[in-house]
């Protein structure tokens, strides 16, 4: 979700506010993408690296994604599950805080029982940790080390592989995200940054896959 920085600059507010508007914006995406069918919906809520930003940034977006657990009712209504990856929060070097750890271990057991898309929100999280730690959990268990037992050990297994991948804001590149799930993915640029995503950006990045 690149780009809430750029877009708070261009209206001359403060990153936060762009950050917060990004917020909204997946809120408002995710009941666009329930009605587009998607069954899985992974968004990159905060890296592994994301931690070096200002503390009151940081503050900032830890305190959205409390937010963004917390729209339970919204989520039943739309009959969402949500999954959470990241470093897992027993782990030496993981990060997350205690009171955003409670908000989504409440609202993946609060909506637990929903059947339609599966909203993952990967915080704490990149794809080389993940990989190593599905490493180590395959060396821990006795088992060799192959491209079956690293699947079965990434922090979400029954993710399928990636249809679509979408990169907001001009960035041309490829970041620390799934790296091992999104091979054979179609690729979605564009422009736009994170705020100004809407449903005619989806339909154009789901119809990369949906021909
Ligand atoms: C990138 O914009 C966004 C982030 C670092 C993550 C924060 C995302 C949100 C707050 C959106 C809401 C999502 C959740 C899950 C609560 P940037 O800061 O890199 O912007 P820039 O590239 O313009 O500097």
């Amino acid at each position: 979700m690149d780009g809430n920085g750029r877009w708070a600059r261009r209206r001359g507010l403060p990153r936060t506010a762009g950050h917060t508007e990004g917020e909204e914006n997946l809120a408002a995406l995710v009941r666009v993408a329930v009605t587009r069918d998607v069954g899985w919906l992974t968004v990159f809520g905060f890296s592994t690296e994301n931690w070096v930003r200002p503390r009151t940034e940081v503050r900032h977006i830890l305190g959205l994604h409390k937010k963004l657990f917390g729209r339970v009712a919204e989520l039943n209504e739309l009959n969402v599950r949500i999954e959470w990856m990241g470093r897992p929060f027993d782990s030496p070097d993981a990060r997350t805080p205690k009171y955003v750890q409670q908000a989504i271990r409440k609202a993946i057991h609060d909506t637990r029982q929903n059947t339609g898309m599966v909203l993952t929100v990967a915080f704490d999280y990149g794809s080389r940790a993940e990989l190593v730690h599905a490493a180590d959990q395959a060396r821990r268990a006795g088992e060799t080390i192959s491209e079956q037992t690293i699947s079965q050990h990434l922090y979400v297994p029954d993710l399928p592989p990636v249809d679509v991948l979408v990169r907001t804001s001009g960035e041309l590149r490829i970041s620390n995200f799934m790296l091992w799930q999104i091979v054979g993915a179609r690729v979605y640029f564009t422009d736009r940054p994170w705020p100004e995503f809407d449903a005619a950006e989806l339909d154009r990045a789901l119809a990369l896959v949906r021909r």
